[in-house]
């Protein structure tokens, strides 16, 4: 079964921050965690480098909108491996491949008749590169978005794309597809857009060159949501040499984005692949903000406007990149706005994961070790624990299915919290004490290594590095959902030395 995920592709007019990542970070989660499943799986991640913004912040600087674009793109692509993002190839928008297959497909929805020319006149947002609606203006002109930039007023003839031919099919599409965006709240909001009544968009820019050409009026771009949307359709064709992807893998599984481009994608991505004759995606998952909590508890939105930005290789320089990942989708529900600071960041390491989760992987190792000389006893598992873990792998899989990225995490450090009170409860080195806990001591050994085991694969899609260097420990190299059942691997095996894994910070 083919599984292909996408994140947005992100503006090169700014270096890469917490919301970025964090974005990239859920669809990795989905990405590791489909390919556990044993599925064809396909992650896509990029950069968004034409348009208005990214040529105003080139000039300002003095260099070419290509020399900025080949500067930041490479910020976000060493981002990548950093947070431990296993996408499979990183698009950019000023590829020539790119470029080509752009053209064809909006040339197609421009033989297809829903495009024309016209005068244009509106409000438009520099920072959104978007003409704005009545809704969308501000108080004195200016950008709901962006607060407080002015907006201008900017007149020009343009290519239109007949978005308002969409109105119906979109409905259409809205009424088969209940699940086509979540969480629900984004689905009723963008079924209200429509339902307001769509007016036709423009779709090409006269004075702008920094784009991709429109093939039947060499004198414009397109406007850079047009050739950006497209990217998720475009990489497929040349993302591995000689190998087109495109009818394995479209249409899309999920594209996860913010809420900020929800228009975008729930309203005009859709209409613009009916008008191309191609297949809609099947799901867009919709998270919301990530908010900077200030010491006083007061919580805005992290944005570089605002320049209260979390850089995440600071974060991870000192807390390593698994820290990050939990933290983001632990502390934040995805799909929710939720507050971070470095406050509640090093709570939680230092709770969670150094002591719950890092402390209970330590002590069981080193019990394991002194009292059994390092072999994990090949007996049958705790049949009094045994029933905790009972459908563990079924709901975190349910969950997942539905997105719910933190809920599903949550499950599974229920376990983690089951397995100290499990240590406690049992006191090992109580056992030990005596011959006569000696089967006994075998069973909790036993049980504990393999819960430990059983979440840690569960983890795996949430902390790859981490998991990885456990399972390593515990003697195990298998990733399978499958082998994650409780009790699903036998003992008998022979553990090694564990590094600290959430180690003091510097
Ligand atoms: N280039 C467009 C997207 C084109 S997709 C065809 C764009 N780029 S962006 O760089 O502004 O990135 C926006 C995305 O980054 C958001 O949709 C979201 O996924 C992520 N985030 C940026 N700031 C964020 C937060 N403060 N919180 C959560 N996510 C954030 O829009």
């Amino acid at each position: 079964m083919a599984f292909y995920v996408t994140t947005p592709i992100y503006y090169v007019n700014a270096a890469p921050h917490l919301g970025h990542a964090y974005t990239t970070i859920g669809a990795d989660i989905l990405a590791r965690h489909h390919r556990q499943r044993g599925e064809d799986v396909f992650f896509l991640t990029g950069t968004d480098e034409h348009g208005e913004p990214v040529a105003k912040v080139a000039e300002s600087q003095g260099i070419s909108p290509k020399e900025l674009a080949d500067r930041n793109a490479r910020q976000f692509q060493d981002l990548m491996p950093r947070i431990n993002a296993s996408n499979d190839f990183f698009i950019r928008t000023s590829d020539p491949r790119h470029k080509q297959r752009v053209q064809e497909v909006m040339q197609r929805i421009h033989d297809n008749g829903h495009v024309y020319k016209d005068l244009y006149e509106g409000w438009y947002c520099p920072k959104c590169a978007d003409f704005k609606t009545e809704q969308e203006i501000g108080p004195g002109n200016t950008c709901k978005i962006h607060e407080g930039t002015p907006l201008d007023r900017e007149r020009e003839e343009n290519w239109f794309f007949r978005l308002s031919s969409f109105e119906q099919p979109l409905k259409e599409l809205y009424a088969q597809r209940p699940d086509f965006v979540s969480p629900r709240t984004r689905y009723n909001e963008a079924l209200a857009f429509i339902n307001g009544g769509l007016q036709d968009v423009s779709l090409s820019r006269a004075n702008l060159t920094w784009g991709v050409e429109v093939p039947w009026d060499r004198a414009h771009v397109f406007y850079v949501w047009f050739d950006a949307l497209l990217n998720y359709y475009t990489a497929l064709s040349f993302a591995r040499d000689g190998d087109d992807l495109t009818e394995r893998f479209w249409p899309a599984s999920y594209h996860i984005l913010g809420k900020d481009i929800l228009k975008f994608h729930a309203v005009f991505w859709p209409a613009m692949l009916l008008a191309a004759e191609l297949p809609v995606p099947e799901r867009e998952l919709i998270h919301g903000y990530l908010l900077m909590r200030d010491s006083e508890g007061i919580e805005t939105k992290m944005s570089k406007s605002l320049g209260n930005v979390i850089d995440p290789f600071e974060v991870m320089d000192r807390f390593g990149a698994d820290a990050l990942r939990y933290y983001c989708f632990r502390e934040v529900s995805f799909g929710h706005d939720g507050g971070v600071s470095t406050v509640t960041f090093g709570e939680r390491y230092e709770s969670e994961l150094a002591n719950e989760y890092g402390n209970l992987a330590s002590r069981t190792l080193a019990m394991i070790t002194r009292y059994r000389d390092g072999v994990v006893p090949d007996v049958d598992v705790d049949a009094d624990l045994a029933p905790d873990f009972d459908g563990l792998v079924a709901e975190v899989s349910e969950l997942l299915d539905r997105a719910e990225i933190t809920q599903a995490l949550d499950r599974i450090w229920q376990r983690v919290r089951r397995l100290n009170r499990y240590v406690e409860e049992t006191a090992p080195w109580q056992l030990a004490k005596d011959e006569a806990g000696s089967d006994q001591l075998d069973v909790t050994l036993r049980s504990l290594a393999e819960g430990i085991r059983t979440v840690t694969v569960l983890l795996h899609p949430y902390m790859p590095e981490t998991a990885a260097k456990l399972l390593e420990a515990l003697g195990e190299r298998e990733l399978t959902l499958e082998s994650a059942a409780f009790g699903g691997r036998p003992g008998g095996g022979t553990v090694a030395k564990l590094p600290q894994l959430f180690p003091k910070p510097q």
